[in-house]
């Protein structure tokens, strides 16, 4: 059986434990929900995990990874054939729903609550900041959302400072790399601390910027020496 890591992807080993983790523990009633699946790295650990998840990926092969913003079919339709082939593997396919949308489109397509959500879909600024808005809105009290690209990704982060940083819904719980969780606030104290908390990670945003511009620069030993793990492509 294919283990999730075999599968293609940007999720670390650290970041699939603290996923499986956040997915297995008791949680609120409501779906686990995925935005973002490529070729099933994190929807595999998902589905292990919690049994059921709702997979949204449109598999148009646009804001598919670094630098692959624009639409390509054949590039969306092979990770749709991988994708499936990937789950099957897994054992998980009947685990999982998957919806063949951006998730701008597929809020009608989960019905009821839920209690985990995933965001790792398109990483600009805007259809981000809707993800975590329109989506975020779904999840119960004290439900997880996890987001990956997080202090990492500038779409993404900047679309957190402005949703989730000191917000009245969301508690900042942590980071593993760039895979940052947060609680859906069940109380509105401790706002002024998680806003802190958040501004306290602009310097490790910044070394990361950093280290994508040396990377994309061809400069990537002057990456590594300001912390590009020699065995990655990219910081995560
Ligand atoms: C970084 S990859 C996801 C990686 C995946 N979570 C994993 O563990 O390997 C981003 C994915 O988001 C999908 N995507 C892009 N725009 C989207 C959108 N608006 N809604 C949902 N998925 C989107 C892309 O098709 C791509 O497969």
């Amino acid at each position: 059986m294919t283990d999730a890591l075999e599968i293609e992807g940007w999720l670390t080993e650290a970041q699939a434990e603290r996923l499986r983790a956040c997915a297995a523990r008791v949680r609120p009633e409501g779906a686990v929900v995925e935005i973002g699946s490529f070729r099933g790295r994190s929807t595999v650990v998902l589905a292990s995990a919690a049994g059921a998840v709702i997979a949204i990926d449109p598999h148009a092969g646009s804001d598919r990874g670094p630098q692959e913003i624009e639409a390509e079919a054949s590039r969306g339709d092979a990770d749709h054939a991988a994708f499936l082939a990937n789950l099957t593997a897994a054992g998980v396919a009947d685990r999982v729903v998957h919806v063949r949308k951006f998730s701008s489109d597929a809020l009608g397509d989960v019905s009821g609550s839920v209690s985990l959500l995933y965001v790792d879909g398109a990483h600009r600024f805007d259809p981000a900041r809707a993800d975590l808005v329109d989506w975020g809105r779904r999840v119960v009290p004290g439900g997880t959302m996890l987001v990956h690209d997080a202090f990492s990704s500038i779409g993404v982060t900047l679309a957190l400072l402005f949703v989730c940083a000191g917000s009245r819904s969301w508690r900042y719980v942590g980071r593993t790399g760039s895979l940052a969780e947060y609680e859906k606030r069940v109380a509105g104290d401790g706002r002024a601390r998680d806003l802190l908390r958040h501004l306290a990670e602009l310097p490790w945003f910044a070394r990361n910027v950093a280290i994508k511009a040396l990377v994309l620069a061809g400069r990537r030993r002057w990456a590594e020496r300001i912390g590009l793990d020699p065995a990655a492509p990219w910081p995560y």
